[in-house]
Parts: C-alpha cells; structure tokens; sequence
C-alpha cells in the first residue's frame, strides 16, 4: 500500500508517552518508504470517560471501522482510583474494541534481546509466540451476580469456548508454527480440571495439527508451563492457549525478557473483516505515568507487528533492527521515554 489510514488511540497513563515515540518512528519509516500515513486520533480510556462520560460508542466504533489498523497506547485508571470502577473501561473500551472487531488472535511475541537483561541467571535464547485466544474464554462476558452483597451471594464469569472460535485460534498456530525454524507448538491448558474447554482445545488441535505434519505438538498444563517459562524459557517456539491463561503468561513472559515495557502484541482478526489492533502487552502503569520514564519499545515494536500486518514487511523490519541495534547499544542505560524513541530514530537513520 502507498497510503494508510491509521487510527491512534494513545489512552491513559503512560499511553501517550509511549504512542508519541511509536508515532515518530511510524512516520520515519513510512516516509522513507514513500508511504503517506492518514492518522486520527481518538480520546479513549479512563480520562476520556471521567470527561464525558462516555466509554467507547458504537459510532466511534464505526470510524474506527474505516482505518486499516489502529495504534493503541493503554487504557485503565490506577487500581485505586475511586473515581473509576474497576473494569468498566476495561471491559467496555479495550474488550469491547477486540470483541466487536472479532480480533479473535491476540498474538504477542517473546524475544530476549541482546543488550537487555532478563532475572533469569541461565535464559538462554528465549524465542516464542504466544497465540493468545481473544475473544472467548473467561473474558467472554458470560457471567452475573445472584443475591449479591449476602452471605449467599454468586458470582459467576463462565468460560465460554466455541469450536468455530477455538479451531480459528489453532489454525492460525498451525499456520505461524509452520513457518517458523522450530515448528514446535505447545498447547497449554488445564484439561485435567478444566475439562470442557481443556477437551475442546485438545481435540481440536489433534484435528487441526493432522494437516499441519511438520509441525511438533505436545502440551503442557498452564500450572507446569509457568515452571517452564521461568527454569528453560527458550524450550517454547509457539504456544497456542486461552485468553486468560494467555493474559498471564504474556505478563511473565515480559518479565523474564527483560520488563513488560519490551513486549508488543497484536489483536488481530485473520479474517480481515474489520482493523486489526497493536498495542504493547502492558497497561497505563499509573505508577510511572507523566515522567518520562516507561520504556516504549513495546509500543515502536507493536507498531512494527502492524505494517507487516499492513503488508510492509521491509519498514516492519527495518523497525525491529533499530530496536535490536538501539538496545544493544544502550538497553542496560537509564534512559527518558523520548531518549529511546529517539535512539530507535538515530539507528533508523
Ligand atoms: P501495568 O502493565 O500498567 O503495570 C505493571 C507494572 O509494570 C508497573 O509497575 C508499571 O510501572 C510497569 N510497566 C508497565 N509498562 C511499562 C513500561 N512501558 N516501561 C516501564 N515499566 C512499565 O499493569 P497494572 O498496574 O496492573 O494496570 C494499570 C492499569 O492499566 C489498570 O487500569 C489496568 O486495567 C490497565 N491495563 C490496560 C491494558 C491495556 O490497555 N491493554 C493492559 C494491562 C493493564
Ligand atoms: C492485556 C490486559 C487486558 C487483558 C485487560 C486490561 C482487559 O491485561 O491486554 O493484557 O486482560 O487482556
Ligand atoms: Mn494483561
């Protein structure tokens, strides 16, 4: 493509920290390779709500509808913040926005790069994809409270797992396995407790992996895979799993490669029936917001998952070399926001 229509959504917190430094590095690439980039940018998130009340409206929906992706910072108040109850813009601004634009694949990728340093004493080439499910799942939505605030109260969040959902998942898995060195897939899941959904998962990638036989299968219960991602994190090549158990592994997978502020991922709809979305694994960091201090690698990295998206793989990769020579030149430096941005520039250039 020679022109995107790009919608940015830098959010709460630490978002637009971290979207202003992906943006400059946006229009560097695509400018060098005569791509013209349309943005437009709209107000999400907890701020935007205490402003107007609002969350996220099916007529903003609709113009998100009319972008090739968007570009998404973070959304979600401190933790403590009474002015905002929890979940409220989670579920109905970040959920929402997955749900209604089917980004059924939420793919967020591991690496550990040199010049970063990972807690780990023994890391060893940590290389691995988690294909988050994205839209099912105990985030579904399917739950409620009976009798509430009595001793006999219910609360319920059902886990809700299509087959049509679940095999679309798997697929794509298969798919990005297949082309990677290793062609490892693991599933991870909890069938020994969890067993409808646990048995669906199963089963499905039994019968999807049968077209897939280069590709090495086995399985891991979620409990064991966390021993796994801290003692020989480098065993894993593509693992395929549920949104939740996805959600968490992605937050450790962060931490063992040297801070979640390095991680990037993508809600993708592999159906491309609406915009695929990119946005770092990590939240609004309350705690760091206003001071310059967050690393947006994750940001500049989800924007490199969204050209390749986009079918600019050469700005893409040109991205994801800048980041790797800009770390491995300063990863370890105390560094503001803009000063990495702008390292990611320089090695661009
Ligand atoms: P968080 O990811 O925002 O922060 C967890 C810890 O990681 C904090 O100590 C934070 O300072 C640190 N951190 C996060 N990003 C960093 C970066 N780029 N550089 C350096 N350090 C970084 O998780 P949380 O504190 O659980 O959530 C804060 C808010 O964000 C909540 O409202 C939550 O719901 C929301 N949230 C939103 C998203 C999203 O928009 N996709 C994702 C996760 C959490
Ligand atoms: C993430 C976040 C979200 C999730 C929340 C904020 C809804 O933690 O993107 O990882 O759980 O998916
Ligand atoms: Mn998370």
């Amino acid at each position: 493509p020679s022109h995107l229509k790009i919608a940015l959504v830098p959010g709460d917190g630490i978002g637009p920290e971290v979207v202003a430094e992906a943006e400059k590095v946006l229009d560097a690439v695509t400018g060098a390779a005569g791509v013209t980039v349309e943005k437009t940018e709209f107000g999400l998130g907890a701020q935007h709500w205490l402003d107007t009340g609002e969350t996220l409206t099916d007529r903003t929906l609709d113009e998100l509808r009319a972008h090739d992706a968007i570009l998404f910072g973070a959304v979600g108040a401190a933790p403590g913040d009474r002015r905002v109850p929890s979940g409220i813009i989670e579920r109905d601004v970040l959920l929402k926005m997955r749900f209604s634009l089917d980004h059924f694949v939420n793919l967020r990728p591991s690496r550990l790069f040199p010049g970063t340093t990972s807690p780990l004493s023994d890391p060893g080439d940590i290389d691995f994809v988690v294909v988050r499910e994205g839209t099912e799942g105990p985030y579904a939505g399917n739950g409620g409270v009976l009798r509430g605030g009595t001793d006999a109260e219910i609360a319920t969040e059902v886990s809700l797992n299509t087959a049509h959902g679940v095999r679309r998942l798997v697929r794509y898995a298969f798919q990005l396995a297949a082309v990677r060195e290793r062609r490892k897939l693991t599933l991870v899941h909890k069938h020994n407790v969890l067993v409808n959904a646990g048995r669906l998962y199963a089963r499905l990638v039994e019968e999807v992996g049968a077209e897939f036989p280069g590709v090495t299968v086995d399985y891991l219960h979620v409990d064991a895979a966390t021993i796994f991602l801290t003692t020989d994190p480098a065993r894993f090549d593509v693992i395929v799993t549920d949104n939740l158990f996805g959600d968490i592994l992605t937050d450790l997978a962060g931490a063992v490669t040297g801070g979640i502020g390095l991680s990037p991922a993508g809600n993708i709809n592999a159906d491309r029936t609406a915009p695929s979305m990119f946005e770092p694994v990590h939240g609004s960091a309350p705690d760091i917001a206003g001071q310059q201090r967050a690393n947006p690698v994750a940001a500049i990295l989800a924007t490199a998952m969204m050209l390749e998206h986009l079918g600019l793989a050469g700005p893409a990769a040109r991205i994801e070399a800048a980041v790797q020579q800009d770390l491995a030149a300063h990863g370890n430096e105390s560094r503001t926001t803009a000063q990495v941005g702008d390292g990611v520039l320089a090695a661009l250039a």
